[in-house]
């Protein structure tokens, strides 16, 4: 581990996560039959732009529902993480983070947990520019696997509380949100606290056009992974013999999200052939949606008790606090 001030409020400590080995894991995919694609591919700079964008559609609610939901209960959670110190899995430069800042005034500290070096950095330092008194650390570290925080008095010797804003926890498979979710309890220890954004199961009439925008900003989004892939690998994908698909399965209570392709053809990738057929589909991202029960019960699999859940008026989206014994 090594350890660097960023600013005078500041602390990086660099857990050297392993980097992803994006050819390796994107050959995998595409010769694998169903053809699949690790959504954490999708976010180069311009998908995170287009992410960004996403957030800001009419269609999805998402964003703009969790966000309402903080700022309506913003005492009520403050609450809870009074003196604490608060844990986000990925780094905080949203708005989300800044309305539990501003609603708790006796936070102990602030830890930010991200894979990229750079956007932690970034992140934290406009955080402590807006927050001065903030004491913040960062932490380089792939929050998805088993981790350890620095040995430092200001994590150890308090209750911990993590925050997940964003129902990201939807993009894993129900087990690998349950092996998240362990990990995330080892990591906030006993008496450990976390509020956790999920999103609701609800009609595919507001479901699918949350994720197939008519504007197309979705569409390109899934699609950059293969502008990303001619880049990156070599490859020869011509996007207009592709379409984007966003179907809800609601059996499975998932979004799934594809790339078609609209003929039978041949790419190279890398001098290395694939095939598609016409119509095969390429996933890019499951978007699981859940009850609240159903819900509640995966965390209580990692040993997690409900202890508050919030909601908006229409019942879009919900905002848990899970407390660790
Ligand atoms: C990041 N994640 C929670 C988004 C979601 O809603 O599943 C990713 C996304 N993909 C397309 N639109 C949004």
């Amino acid at each position: 581990m090594t350890n660097s001030r960023l600013q005078s409020t500041v602390q990086l400590y660099n857990l050297h996560p392993p980097l992803d080995n994006f050819r390796r894991e994107v050959l995998q995919g595409l010769m694998q039959s169903p053809k699949s694609i690790s959504p954490k591919f999708l976010y180069d700079k311009r998908g995170a732009e287009l992410f960004d964008a996403i957030c800001e559609l009419d269609e999805y609610y998402l964003t703009r529902t969790e966000i309402s939901i903080l700022q309506a209960h913003a005492p009520e959670i403050a609450a809870y993480l009074n003196q604490k110190v608060l844990l986000e899995f990925g780094s905080g430069s949203s708005q989300k983070v800044r309305i539990l800042l501003d609603a708790t005034p006796d936070l102990s500290t602030y830890v930010a947990l991200d894979i990229s070096k750079q956007h932690l950095q970034e992140s934290c330092e406009n955080l402590v520019a807006a927050y001065p008194k903030l004491n913040a650390i960062a932490v380089c570290a792939d929050y998805t696997q088993p981790l350890e925080l620095p040995n430092i008095p200001a994590i150890q010797q308090k209750n911990r509380v993590g925050f997940f804003p964003g129902s990201t926890i939807g993009n894993l498979e129900p087990e690998e949100a349950v092996q998240f979710l362990n990990s995330a309890a080892d990591l906030l220890g006993s008496g450990g606290g976390l509020l956790i954004g999920v999103d609701l199961q609800k009609s595919a009439a507001i479901l699918e056009p949350a994720y197939d925008d008519a504007q197309g900003i979705s569409a390109a989004f899934a699609l950059n992974l293969l502008t990303r892939i001619n880049r990156e690998l070599d490859a020869d994908f011509d996007l207009n013999q592709f379409k984007y698909s966003a179907t809800y399965n609601q059996s499975a209570g998932r979004i799934e999200m594809y790339i078609v392709s609209l003929i039978a053809q041949t790419l190279s990738l890398d001098g290395i052939e694939i095939q598609f057929q016409s119509g095969e589909r390429l996933r890019t991202e499951y978007s699981y949606k859940y009850s609240i029960p159903q819900f509640q019960a995966l965390a209580a699999l990692a040993g997690f008790r409900a202890q508050q859940v919030w909601t908006d008026p229409e019942n879009l989206f919900s905002l848990h606090y899970l407390q660790l014994s």
